[in-house]
């Protein structure tokens, strides 16, 4: 089995979650592709969503973890790229649905919001879940064709 890359990346708010779920996703086997912050310096969200974005584009990564004080401004960001369907998650649920029902490809979550022990087991729901296809595909490909008015 290939080994997944995943892009990983966020602001000074969510700096300490990135940390913790990079360390994660190495002990799940992934390898990671770390896109800064690097330090508790004030940082600007869309900058690092942006960063995500081109990786994703670029096939660097095949899905992205991204984190934010509140997970809200990076998520926000991130979907103004057509090509990212980032699912802002606050617990397993969340994570479950936003792969099968809505491919996500950017797990989004607050580093003030979400306890450590509920962000990692939300990570590793996001990598397990495949999308369902059927009738929600059609309505993924609805999202597809609105980033491109
Ligand atoms: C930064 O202080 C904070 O505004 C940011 O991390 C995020 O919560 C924005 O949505």
């Amino acid at each position: 089995m290939s080994v997944r890359t995943i892009a990983v990346a966020s602001d000074h708010g969510g700096i300490e979650l990135k940390t913790l779920l990079a360390e994660e996703l190495i002990a799940l086997g992934c390898r990671v592709l770390d896109l800064g912050t690097e330090g508790s310096a004030s940082v600007d969200y869309p900058d690092f969503a942006a960063k995500a974005a081109e990786a994703l584009k670029a096939g660097q990564a095949e899905a992205a973890i991204l984190l934010c004080g509140t997970g809200i401004g990076i998520s926000i960001a991130a979907n103004r790229h057509a090509h990212v369907r980032a699912a802002l998650v606050h617990d397993a649920f969340g994570a479950r649905m936003c792969r099968q029902h809505n491919d996500a490809n950017v797990l989004v979550m607050g580093g003030r919001t979400i306890g450590s022990e509920v962000a990692r087991d939300c990570l590793k729901i996001f990598l397990e879940t495949p999308f369902e296809g059927g009738r929600h595909g059609r309505r993924v490909a609805k999202l597809g064709q609105l980033g491109e008015k």
